[in-house]
């Protein structure tokens, strides 16, 4: 990967654009008035290129100097979104009163970050429709660089963002480095967001819980943006999202607790638009958010939603499978192991499958919102069990940890896992969200069958806030008691369970080349206001091998071997 930004610097001037409109820059003084507003429009238009382009409504602004605009700003910052290899979507929105209609807004794109040198712009219009809030797709660009980009309203002028492009799919590419990250409160310190924004990134995943809602008061579309909005107005949000382009997917925050597919049809519908309102991901025909990009020949990253599709949970009490031995009445086997129970949807599921299957990419990357990997509180498949097994016995039986995650879908789980085995898939990495926990996890169909081999990786991010803190867990605090129960955690879901962080929050960094893939774990005391993340941990799976060597733990523990 060309490191940013160093190599605009190599741009040649005759680059192709979005709309050729390149013409006198645009003053960029912050907090511009309605009359710069007007000037940069006259500017673009004095090239006599804008009016040319622009459909005739657009084209009537554009000349004019004396329309009356409501005055506009921006409280929730601007946005980029999945770069691709010639284009991105850019996302602002702004403030009007009730009844304005329409606010037209200037953005521009250009190669520095005093937004001198622009290279592309138009109008577009933040409708009272879509709560002033816009989307907008930026297209013509270079492939695998950065670009600056700004919006200008009546009366106000917004933090210039970063743009990222991809390089072009299946082209040599040598690098692609990313954040990872989950889960976001209110009222905490966003000292993680501050330190990733500070990294060396390509952009940043953010996988969901990126608002919490309250499960009783949020029901209306007004109830949906007055939530997003008060999370939005965060300013270190704010500056992480105009550094760095977002790959976003919702988890169950967005919408309620334990969100599915069977949910009340108009909250469903009213979280989804919400969530399409604030972020820069485009609604398609087919509604659908699960979408693939590349980066060069060295990954294809797949964003999935296990929401929108998902059957509805097994009840608590029939996740518990097999809890007593002496008792193997197994209720709820039907449930989390049961066929056709899916997450993903028929359609998505064949779609990540094909897409799997004929991937030529390095590394198949993806953004999973919940975990993957198995994570067991009680483990009831053990070796010596499998050896002389109770007559009802069920592969996987134990006590889960949670049945909001893949382990309620075990059957899909080991479907997906299968074809990775069978086709001979390499390198498929999820990275996941949601557990506010930090887990490293080897895969493979049948997990409890001895000296099975792993055939792809699950990294799970800890949450970005204090959610709760570990301390909160055990009262008074008990450090020592805490780690007895990540180690009665790597005992009950040995081997495959390679790491487990009760303790920490933070953000996880992904850095792959052909060769290799690392994944750092970036911790932090996120009740500290000054505080700096630093690695925690550090892993590496090296291409073709399908298993996770860990590199670096700053807390290692020693792990209890199996029956001792
Ligand atoms: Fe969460």
């Amino acid at each position: 990967m060309s490191r940013p930004p160093a190599h605009l610097s190599g741009l040649r001037p005759e680059i192709p654009v979005d709309r050729d409109i390149r013409g006198p820059a645009v003053p960029a003084a912050r907090g511009a008035s309605r009359r710069d507003f007007l000037r940069g429009l006259a500017a673009l238009g004095a090239g006599g290129v804008l009016a040319s382009v622009l459909p005739p409504a657009e084209r009537a602004l554009a000349k004019s100097a004396g329309v009356a605009f409501p005055a506009t700003s921006f409280p929730d910052g601007v946005m980029a979104g999945d770069p691709r290899p010639d284009r991105s979507v850019i996302h602002t929105r702004v403030t009007a009163a009730p009844g304005t209609g329409r606010v037209p807004l200037l953005w521009l794109v250009a190669l520095d970050a005093e937004m001198q040198q622009i290279v592309a712009g138009g109008i577009v219009w933040a409708r009272e429709r879509d709560g002033f809030s816009l989307n907008h797709k930026v297209e013509g660009l270079l492939p695998d660089r950065w670009y600056h980009y700004q919006f200008r309203g009546p009366g106000a002028v917004s933090d210039v963002g970063r743009i990222r492009t991809s390089p072009p799919r299946d082209q040599p590419a040598d690098r692609l480095r990313y954040a990872f990250c989950s889960c976001q409160q209110r009222g905490a310190f966003y000292v993680a967001h501050r330190s990733m924004a500070a990294e060396d990134l390509d952009f940043f995943m953010h996988l969901g819980d990126y608002i919490y809602v309250s499960d009783g008061g949020t029901i209306t579309l007004d109830d949906y943006r007055a939530r997003w909005r008060t999370f939005q107005s965060n300013p270190e949000l704010q500056a992480l999202q105009a550094r760095l382009p977002i790959v976003a997917m919702f988890d169950d925050g967005e919408f309620y607790n334990g969100v599915d597919s069977e949910g009340p049809p108009a909250r469903l519908e009213a979280g989804r638009r919400a969530w399409h309102e604030a972020m820069p991901v485009r609604r398609n025909r087919r509604d659908q958010v699960y979408r693939r990009f590349s980066w060069g020949d060295v990954a294809d990253v797949f964003m999935i939603d296990v929401r929108t599709y998902r059957d509805p949970e097994v009840p608590a009490n029939d996740a518990i499978i097999g809890f007593d031995t002496q008792n193997t009445a197994l209720p709820g086997v039907e449930g989390m192991f049961a066929p056709g129970r899916t997450t993903l949807g028929a359609e998505q599921k064949a779609w990540l499958e094909k897409r799997l299957t004929t991937s030529r990419a390095a590394w198949k990357l993806i953004g999973n919102p919940y975990n993957f990997g198995p994570w067991k509180l009680l483990d009831n498949d053990t070796p010596a069990i499998r050896e002389n097994p109770p007559p009802d016995f069920i592969p996987n039986q134990g006590t889960y940890v949670s049945n909001e995650a893949w382990d309620d879908y075990g059957a899909e789980r080991r479907e997906l896992l299968e074809l990775i085995r069978d086709r001979g898939i390499d390198n498929v990495v999820f990275t996941s969200g949601h557990t506010h926990f930090y887990l490293t996890t080897e895969l493979m169909p049948d997990y409890d069958e001895p000296g099975a081999p792993s055939v792809a990786a699950d990294f799970v991010t800890g949450s970005l806030t204090a959610d709760p803190h570990w301390s909160d867990f055990i009262s008074p605090p008990n450090p020592t008691l805490l780690r007895g129960i990540e180690d009665l955690f790597l005992l009950n879901n040995d081997p495959y369970l390679k790491y487990v962080n009760m303790f920490d929050q933070g953000y996880a960094i992904v850095d792959v080349t052909p060769e290799e893939l690392i994944v750092e774990y970036k911790v932090i005391e996120s009740l500290d206001p000054d505080a700096v993340a630093r690695t925690g941990a550090r892993f590496r799976m090296v291409n073709g091998s399908n298993t996770i060597e860990t590199l670096f733990d700053e807390r290692p523990i020693e792990r209890i071997p199996p029956g001792g």
